[in-house]
């Protein structure tokens, strides 16, 4: 049995779409356990660049299994969408992608309500992707959700939209001209009733075939809604802590947590950032590694890599291997700094803050490295990378105490540096 899970480390985009299609190649079965359309994860296949928001990113390998487990929350107007496109790709999408019966959708009103929401706050808004998360979240908590499964019963479905748009429309204040803003949202729900499936029960079964399972996670470790940095979250557990309940699977079942990095840290939406950068560096940063929102488009904001962000996410999520990304992004930097502490009235923190309020007096401790000062895009091999960046390397591995098993030096696949000698390649790629 070996069951990887590949998880963000930060806040989202570390790159976690590229690495999950690059060690596709070894397992039959890539699930999503969380989220929803607001992830936004690409991959770069050759000159074609795809951009997968509720479909794992397994599916542009031919012969692999996809499942979007009931942790999910799902808009079906969105994956009707993203199937279509797929399709017309050349991508097979029917007979490999299967949807829980217990995943959540999210319906118009989620998406209305998420506005106003984001609206009422004002300056403290979270910069959601306003793409109806948090209130489908809330309403599977509130136990008046409407799931998947729903739409099997049409009876059921049509009496529960009939509730969304009588009552709940009405508790919001919200004026619904008529039921055709839910038309395309029928429409599409019927779309996908055929990929209806019991996921838990099918990975028992794969599981049992001596098949590979491979957890894709959305968003980052510090957009769970416990141990992120809330409010400015996201609703569902987006660390490795979300994958048992979002997916059906026993925590045995798990084998290896591969957590994915960045060479620096990034965020989008609001909330605190200890070591952000808000001049020329954060720029710099910003344009050499074209972070803008696969999702929607937003300029992302860039600071230094944070390993003490880093260590409370090893801590959390359990990690047994590294990857770094977009260590190229850095090539041309003189310095390159790292925080490794928080210090506050000139005293250490032991542990992580759990407050906004701590979190927003911390000051950072850095350490200054020396840049490489050369291309690394083109290198293959661990050995061949310039003295300064394994340096840099090892002092995060010796930090965290994990291995880092993955360098990835640009968006392709074929940009990537994996250590044939780490635990990762030897309990799950070496066959
Ligand atoms: P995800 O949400 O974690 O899948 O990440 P995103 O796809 O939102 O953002 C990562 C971005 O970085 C994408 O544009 C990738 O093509 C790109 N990328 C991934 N790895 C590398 C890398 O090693 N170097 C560079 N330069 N770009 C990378
Ligand atoms: P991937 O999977 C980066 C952020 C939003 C906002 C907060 C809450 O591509 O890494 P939400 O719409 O989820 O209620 O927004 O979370 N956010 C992400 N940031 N990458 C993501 O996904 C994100 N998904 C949500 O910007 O700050
Ligand atoms: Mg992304």
């Amino acid at each position: 049995m070996k069951n990887l899970a590949i998880i963000g480390a930060q806040w989202g985009d570390e790159g976690k779409g590229k690495i999950v299609d690059m060690m596709c190649e070894n397992f039959d079965v890539v699930v999503r356990f969380q989220g929803g359309h607001n992830a936004g994860h690409t991959v770069i296949i050759g000159d074609e660049k795809y951009i997968l928001h509720l479909i794992p990113s397994g599916i542009l390998h031919p012969n692999k299994m996809c499942y979007m487990a009931n942790g999910m929350v799902i808009d079906p107007i969105a994956l009707k969408k993203e199937i279509l496109e797929l399709e017309e790709r050349g991508i097979d999408v029917k007979n490999r992608l299967f949807i829980s019966k217990r995943a959540h959708l999210i319906h118009p009103i989620h998406k209305l309500f998420e506005s106003k929401d984001e609206e009422l706050r004002g300056k403290s808004a979270i910069g959601t992707t306003r793409r109806g998360i948090g209130p489908a979240y809330g309403d599977k908590y509130l136990r008046m959700g409407l799931r998947t499964g729903d739409i099997l019963d049409e009876k059921v479905f049509f009496e529960k939209i009939e509730f969304f748009l009588k009552e709940k429309s009405s508790l919001y204040n919200f004026k619904f001209n008529t039921p055709k803003e839910f038309d395309e949202f029928i429409e599409a729900s019927l779309f996908i009733k055929n990929f209806l499936d019991d996921i838990y029960f099918r990975l028992e079964e794969d599981i049992e075939k001596g098949k590979k399972i491979l957890f894709e996670g959305a968003q980052g470790t510090m957009l769970d809604i416990d141990f992120g940095t809330y409010p400015f979250v996201t609703s569902s557990n987006s660390s490795s802590l979300g994958i048992t309940a979002g997916a059906g699977i026993s925590p045995l079942k798990i084998n290896g947590i591969l957590g994915i990095f960045k060479a620096y840290t990034t965020r989008v939406g609001g909330g605190p950032f200890p070591t952000e950068l808000k001049g020329e560096m954060g720029e710099y940063l910003r344009r050499e590694g074209g972070e803008y929102g696969a999702s929607t488009g937003r300029p992302r904001r860039c600071g230094w890599l944070d390993l003490f962000q880093m260590k409370y996410s090893t801590t959390l999520n359990g990690f047994t291997s590294l990857a770094i990304t977009k260590l190229d992004v850095l090539d041309n930097l003189s310095e390159i700094k790292v925080c490794t502490g928080y210090e506050v009235n000139g005293g250490p923190f032991k542990n992580f803050p759990s407050t906004l309020d701590k979190l927003s007096k911390v000051k950072p401790i850095f350490k200054t490295f020396k840049g490489w000062g050369k291309k690394i895009s083109h290198i293959k091999n661990f050995k061949d990378l310039p003295f300064e960046v394994r340096e840099y390397l090892s002092f995060i591995e010796e930090y965290l105490n994990v291995e880092i098993s993955i360098i990835s030096v640009g968006p392709s696949r074929k940009s990537t540096i994996l250590k044939n000698k780490s635990k990762l390649f030897s309990e799950f790629l070496n066959d």
